[in-house]
């Protein structure tokens, strides 16, 4: 039910030139209620954790930033293994339901549009994950996305980008619209050295196509 209203209130809101008013449309909407809301699981999203688990980073106070939080389960996780964690969300019902959630969270949580965040974001992050914000924007807004998201890795930085993926003979279908592989070469337009692309399949069912990427800036 929730994927079906998000998918009406996108295309409402796509349709009357405002692609990014539906997320508030959205949570507002839910009150309170995740079942409404298509990506919220209440759990760290699985890519991330099996990331995790084999990578060598460590938290050891990294400022990090999650871009589009959602409901903030990537950011706790986070802020659990030791990274000084900002997290933000365009829209405030999403950052209000995290405040609520974790009360006594050591996360920084921000209402920001990531097409006009803070200049002093640029450059400022030892970590920044994007995590299924890519695949809810299109067309040029997703272009301009992976721009600001570049920017925001500091020097010698990491950038995890965990997204939905297609291949480019497959139809775009429906929102969230997955990610053509090439579509992430805009990273490394942008100054950043991929260090490693993976697709993989993950464990829902029907088991979903995914692109996992991590990036530096050198
Ligand atoms: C598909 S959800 C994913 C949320 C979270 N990362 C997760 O995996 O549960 C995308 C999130 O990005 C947020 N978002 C979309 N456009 C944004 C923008 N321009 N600036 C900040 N957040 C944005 C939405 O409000 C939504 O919470």
């Amino acid at each position: 039910m929730g994927r079906k209203i998000a998918r009406k209130l996108a295309k409402e809101h796509i349709d009357r030139g405002d692609p990014t008013g539906w997320f508030e449309a959205l949570y507002s909407e839910a009150a309170g209620d995740p079942s409404i809301i298509p990506w919220a699981d209440l759990k760290v999203n699985p890519g991330l954790e099996e990331w995790l688990g084999r990578s060598r980073i460590r938290g050891d106070g990294k400022k990090t930033l999650k871009v589009g939080c959602g409901l903030g389960d990537d950011a706790e996780r986070l802020t659990k293994l030791g990274f000084e964690v900002t997290a933000f969300d365009i829209a405030p019902s999403a950052i209000q339901w995290c405040k609520k959630r974790f009360p006594w969270s050591r996360v920084s949580y921000l209402v920001r549009d990531l097409f006009h965040a803070p200049q002093e974001w640029k450059g400022a992050f030892d970590f920044v994950l994007e995590s299924y914000t890519l695949q809810v924007l299109t067309g040029d807004l997703r272009r301009s996305a992976i721009e600001c998201i570049s920017s925001f890795v500091a020097p010698g930085g990491t950038l995890l980008v965990i997204a939905r993926g297609r291949e480019i003979t497959d139809p775009p279908g429906e929102m969230p619209w997955p990610l053509i592989r090439d579509e992430l070469k805009g990273f490394e337009a942008q100054g950043l050295k991929e260090v490693f692309f993976e697709r993989y399949f993950d464990k829902e069912d029907p088991p979903v196509l995914r692109f996992r990427a991590e990036y530096t800036r050198l």
